[in-house]
């Protein structure tokens, strides 16, 4: 077997635990409020490679945390990731029907079950963080919950939605994209390899050189995932492909080509892995990931 395929297995034996996790952490229910708990089960436990939470456990490995406190900070990351998807595939957003393999959760429920249980995923995640079994400390949780709410809110995730869905009607240069990109994707999995230097009490130095990889991380991810879009094979991909041209989005792709995109990618990649050179071989794993992260299919 090879490196890479040792390493994707390793990834599914990550999602499995992150899964029962999140399964613990939303059970199922009776009666009202099922549909609720339902559709937010639905939103987080329909596949998914769980890149985000595999950040948040291997770079709270490097800290010797104990494993079930990052795992519940995995889950918590992946609720709001995974709210983030429902959002953007709503019909004032990206109209999407395919995720995951699956119909998108206002298909397989309705519009308005589809934004509450984002609401209720994305509350849900810093009730978990900020719960004492997630670390002793309250300074701790205190800043998980600040690094969260930054990533994911005007000056992150969600900021960079905005500037996405206006990039449908303007031409944007590379600085732009860039900018765009950083917010909508690089910041999400920033804060999960920052969450574990949190939760493990990092000396700076450390936290900063996997600040670095991060940030070249998430872009790179983010070329990969318009390259998908371009050249990925829906049933494959689980979402629908070709989204971005016939939106008339600007990406990495449409301003480089797809030659030169990929190219821009795997330099990303090379310098992210540069970053963790101090770790010696204990970040082998996160390596592995930043490759597999433009060598995927899905
Ligand atoms: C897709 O993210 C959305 C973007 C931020 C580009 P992933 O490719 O990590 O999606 P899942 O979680 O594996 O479905
Ligand atoms: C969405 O980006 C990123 C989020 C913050 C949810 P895309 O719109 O490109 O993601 P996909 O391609 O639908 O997964
Ligand atoms: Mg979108
Ligand atoms: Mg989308
Ligand atoms: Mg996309």
């Amino acid at each position: 077997m090879g490196r890479l395929s040792d390493f994707q297995n390793h990834l599914v034996q990550s999602a499995k635990k992150v899964s029962d996790t999140i399964s613990r952490l939303i059970p199922a229910t009776d009666g009202p409020e099922s549909r609720l708990s339902d559709a937010m089960r639905y939103a987080t436990l329909n596949g998914g490679k769980r890149l985000r939470p595999f950040l948040v456990r291997t770079s709270a490995e490097l800290f010797d945390v104990p494993e079930d406190r990052a795992l519940r900070v995995a889950a918590a990351l992946e609720m709001i990731h995974s709210y983030s998807l429902v959002h953007d595939d709503l019909p004032a957003m990206d109209n999407d029907e395919l995720r995951r393999g699956k119909p998108t959760c206002h298909i397989e429920f309705d519009e308005a079950t589809a934004i509450l249980a984002g609401d209720a995923l994305l509350t849900y995640a810093f009730e978990i963080v900020g719960h004492p079994d997630t670390h002793p400390s309250g300074e701790v949780r205190s800043k998980l919950v600040m690094a969260l709410a930054g990533a994911a809110g005007a000056r992150g995730m969600v900021g960079g939605q905005m500037l996405d869905l206006m990039a449908e009607d303007s031409s944007l240069g590379m600085e732009q994209i860039t900018r765009l990109q950083r917010l909508k994707t690089g910041m999400l999995i920033a804060v999960a390899c920052e969450a574990g230097a949190i939760l493990g009490n990092a000396p700076d130095p450390a936290h900063h050189a996997l600040s670095a990889y991060a940030h070249d991380l998430g872009l790179a991810f983010q070329i990969a995932d318009d390259l998908l879009d371009v050249e990925g094979d829906s049933e494959i991909v689980g979402k629908k492909t070709g989204k971005d041209a016939a939106a008339g989005k600007e990406t990495f792709v449409s301003l480089l080509g797809v030659d030169q995109a990929r190219a821009q990618a795997g330099m990303l990649v090379d310098q992210a892995i540069e970053h963790l050179a101090p770790f010696e071989d204990r970040a082998d794993s996160l390596r592995d990931l930043a490759r597999f992260v433009i060598n995927r299919d899905s």
